[in-house]
């Protein structure tokens, strides 16, 4: 029998040199009010000016929300929605990180009264498109606008929940790498290292397919090229231009496949010690990848075949260590936290974090290597 998998992804996506005067031809002729979906960091670095021209330019009413969140809790991202219902707006651009993305995504489904954001936590697929989506994407990244879920965290589980619904996939996307130009190098690193990890776990995982491997491994080179120069040099366009893409791949490798341990063990990390998304999943990445190196073996050496055929390596073991080496170098390079003591966790915290991880069962079942309690709790450890 013939395995079945799908590929899904926004119906438009725009790239390259001034991507962003696509916008006003997005806008749909029948759009009475625009809801820009921002931060305060977007405004604050000046990123909101450009797209808000374009808008002016359509003549179209707007309304800016503002006051999102980073990494939000699904009451904060309630009260936006709560928000937006009363502004009559009938389309959404989102112009941030994922957390903007992924707030403007629920709200773009969630423009009724009968439930919200707490309900879709327990019954995800309830929800059908109400509004149109343009996304925008100011780090690179989380790949939020390629995929269908919406992160959002659970403050009395004290746990990150994924909420997917493939009605919150972006109607369109502008990658336009003006939007990442300033990024300041710290978010430009935890959110690149957080790509690298999408795209090499939907590599490396169990739910991986033909459709997710050439996004995956795409990105995975993509971004192992051009991470630390896009990161360190602030001219380097083409470097941020390729992280946006991949980023973008990634996103959608995502959708096709899935992560697996280390965004399973990095979960507790952000919903109960808020450690930032990126940082977690940086943190964890080499010791998860030295972890999976054994069976994961052939598919580095794949990697690495793409990456660099040059390098000297002959034997897929050769390879395969060559890879894994050069993404620990790569997460030390950009200068990520390395160790959760710096965010005052000890060994007291351990049996937590063993617990929760291991909760997180809907990504640990995707890594290749079992991943058990002992397992878990060793590469804590590794981490203290
Ligand atoms: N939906 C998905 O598929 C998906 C995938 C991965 C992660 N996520 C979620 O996305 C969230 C993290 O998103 P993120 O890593 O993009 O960061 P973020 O959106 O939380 O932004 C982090 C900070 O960077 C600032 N910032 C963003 N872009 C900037 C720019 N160009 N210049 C200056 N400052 C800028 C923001 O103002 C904010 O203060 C988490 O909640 C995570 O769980 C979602
Ligand atoms: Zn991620």
């Amino acid at each position: 029998m013939l395995t079945q998998y799908t590929l899904k992804m926004p119906h438009a996506v725009y790239s390259g040199e001034n991507a962003l005067n696509h916008m006003a031809a997005l806008i749909g002729a029948d759009t009475k009010k625009i809801a820009v979906f921002t931060d305060k960091g977007i405004i604050g670095a000046g990123l909101l000016r450009l797209p808000l021209e374009k808008i002016e330019e359509t003549g179209r009413e707007y309304v800016i929300f503002d006051e999102l969140a980073a990494e939000p809790t699904y009451g904060q991202v309630q009260e936006v929605v709560d928000g937006f219902k009363k502004s009559g707006a009938d389309f959404i651009i989102a112009v941030g990180g994922g957390s903007v993305m992924d707030t403007a995504k629920l709200a773009s489904v969630l423009a009724t009264d009968e439930y919200g954001v707490k309900e879709l936590l327990d019954n995800p697929g309830m929800a059908g498109k109400c509004v149109k989506t343009l996304m925008i994407p100011t780090t690179a990244g989380t790949g939020a606008e390629a995929t269908p879920n919406a992160i959002v965290a659970v403050p009395e589980k004290e746990l990150k929940v994924g909420i997917v619904n493939d009605n919150m996939i972006a109607d369109y996307v502008i990658l336009d790498a003006v939007m990442i130009k300033e990024l300041p190098r710290k978010i430009a690193a935890s959110t690149g290292v957080d790509a690298l990890c999408h795209a090499v776990e939907c590599f490396t995982s169990n739910k991986k397919n033909p459709f997710s491997d050439i996004f995956a491994l795409q990105a995975f080179e993509m971004i192992m090229k051009n991470i630390e120069k896009a990161c360190d040099d602030p001219e380097a366009l083409e470097e941020k231009n390729n992280m946006l893409i991949a980023s973008f791949y990634a996103g959608v490798a995502i959708t096709a496949s899935g992560t697996t341990a280390v965004h399973a063990l990095s979960y507790p990390l952000g919903g109960k010690y808020h450690i930032p998304h990126g940082v977690s999943n940086a943190i964890l990445l080499a010791p998860v990848m030295k972890f999976n190196e054994p069976v994961c073996r052939e598919l580095f050496a794949e990697a690495y075949d793409r990456l660099a055929p040059d390098a000297g390596a002959k034997t897929a073991g050769e390879k395969s260590a060559w890879v894994v080496n050069r993404m620990n170098e790569i997460v030390e390079h950009l200068n990520i936290p390395k160790s959760l003591k710096e965010f005052g966790i000890g060994d007291e915290d351990l049996d937590t974090l063993v617990l929760a991880g291991m909760d997180v069962q809907r990504l640990l079942v995707n890594n290749m290597r079992t991943v058990t309690a002992e397992d878990a709790r060793k590469l804590y450890l590794e981490i203290m």
